[in-house]
């Protein structure tokens, strides 16, 4: 990091990890990441907020060390995921008489993951505040962003929003601050939908329990800083809304070209309509990309051969995909290929029915589509717009 100063007491002692191109065995990083750690030195005591992936930990100690941090009083562990937390146990071994600060569903966690003995934390309670002399640490507790135990803390004398996962990115930069808005706002936005996605609707409530607070900075643990609050919370307000666009995603996979060519004519017959289609082969698809596009689609069908009797098995796991991420989409809809009988419509309409979507009737093609296929399928790209004119979108 080129610049460390965020204030003149509080430094930014994290860990670029520009290479990193995958998390979770999971979710692409096409531009890494950065495990954000800060030291804030108040009057009288000194708070470390959260620490590294363990990969980094030499980072991070070195970082403290090069700083002059001689001790350190509180470690604050927004979050259990280990990212954050992973480098707790080698910084308590650093700073023997710090104490980690955390509410009691991430201790917890921490003791579980880490082995990290009971006396080495204070528990706080929602609203709660630890003083650093000319500093406050106030305690915002704020669920499922990203796992039950999350919360936030605000320093109201900075006017700095901490807040670990949530509105983070996955963005490896030596900037603590993008140069604009412009340049963060794709990363966020695939952040938010690979992470943050299915967790919609209790962001929303704890978006309005932030939404009073007056912020400069906002220092998430993921990706560079944001100057004030304005434009992620603009931007998590519309991604977590109910409301969608005029478009469709469209993922499918195809074995001998039938399912691709009944998605190929299925997608232009939506384009023609005046549908923004996303379109994604599955043989090859990023599943962030996906992600993304399913923010503010109002509709997703998924493409499928059968295999096996049933759905080809990268069509489950797109089915899976969608289901996970909760989607706002409101219709969904398989096309498909088949040889000779098999269930592949009733397995993937039995794993979105949690999604809460209305399923429009699916178009299953015997072999390579004919005429009267590709009016099934006409049909069914007309269906899609006129249940998009019923919600308002054009
Ligand atoms: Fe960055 Fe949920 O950990």
């Amino acid at each position: 990091m080129k610049d460390i100063y965020i204030r003149k007491d509080i430094i930014y002692v994290g860990a670029i990890d520009a290479e990193r191109r995958i998390f979770d065995e999971l979710i692409s990083l096409p531009d890494g990441t950065s495990y954000n750690s800060y030291l804030i030195t108040g009057s009288e005591r000194t708070a470390l907020v959260d620490t590294v992936d363990p990969a980094k930990k030499e980072v991070l100690l070195h970082n403290l060390e090069k700083a002059g941090v001689k001790s350190i009083d509180y470690i604050l562990a927004h979050h259990g995921e280990q990212d954050h937390s992973g480098t707790l146990p080698d910084v308590l071994n650093a700073y023997p008489m710090a104490k980690v600060v955390t509410n009691v569903k991430c201790k917890n966690e921490l003791m579980d993951l880490l082995l990290i003995d009971d006396e080495r934390f204070i528990v706080i309670e929602d609203g709660a505040e630890i003083s650093l002399g000319n500093k406050t640490l106030r305690f915002i507790f704020t669920p499922w962003v990203h796992w039950p135990e999350t919360f936030i803390t605000y320093v109201p004398e900075d006017k700095i929003l901490f807040t670990c996962d949530f509105f983070g990115t996955h963005y490896a930069t030596e900037k603590l601050y993008p140069d604009s808005n412009d340049e963060i706002h794709l990363p966020a936005k695939r952040y938010y939908a690979e992470i943050m996605s299915p967790f919609r609707n209790i962001i929303r409530k704890n978006l309005e329990k932030i939404k009073d607070l007056d912020v400069e900075i906002v220092a998430p643990s993921h990706g560079p800083l944001h100057r004030g609050m304005d434009f992620i919370y603009q931007c998590y307000s519309d991604w977590a809304s109910d409301d969608v666009k005029n478009e469709a995603v469209i993922v499918y996979v195809s074995m001998h070209g039938s399912t691709e060519t009944i998605a190929g004519f299925f997608i232009e017959s939506l384009k023609k309509k005046g549908i923004t289609v996303h379109a994604f082969n599955l043989a090859d698809a990023d599943i962030g990309d996906i992600a993304m596009a399913l923010i503010d689609s109002a509709t997703a069908v998924i493409g499928s051969p059968m295999v096996l009797a049933g759905p080809h098995p990268k069509a489950v796991f797109a089915a899976y995909l969608v289901k996970a991420l909760r989607p706002k989409t409101k219709f969904l809809s398989v096309i498909g290929s088949y040889g000779w009988g098999g269930k592949l419509v009733e397995q993937l309409a039995e794993m979105l029915g949690s999604v809460g979507a209305e399923i429009i009737e699916p178009v299953l093609v015997k072999g390579y589509p004919k005429e009267s296929d590709y009016k099934l399928l006409e049909e069914l790209a007309e269906k899609i717009k006129s249940k998009h004119l019923e919600l308002g979108l054009s």
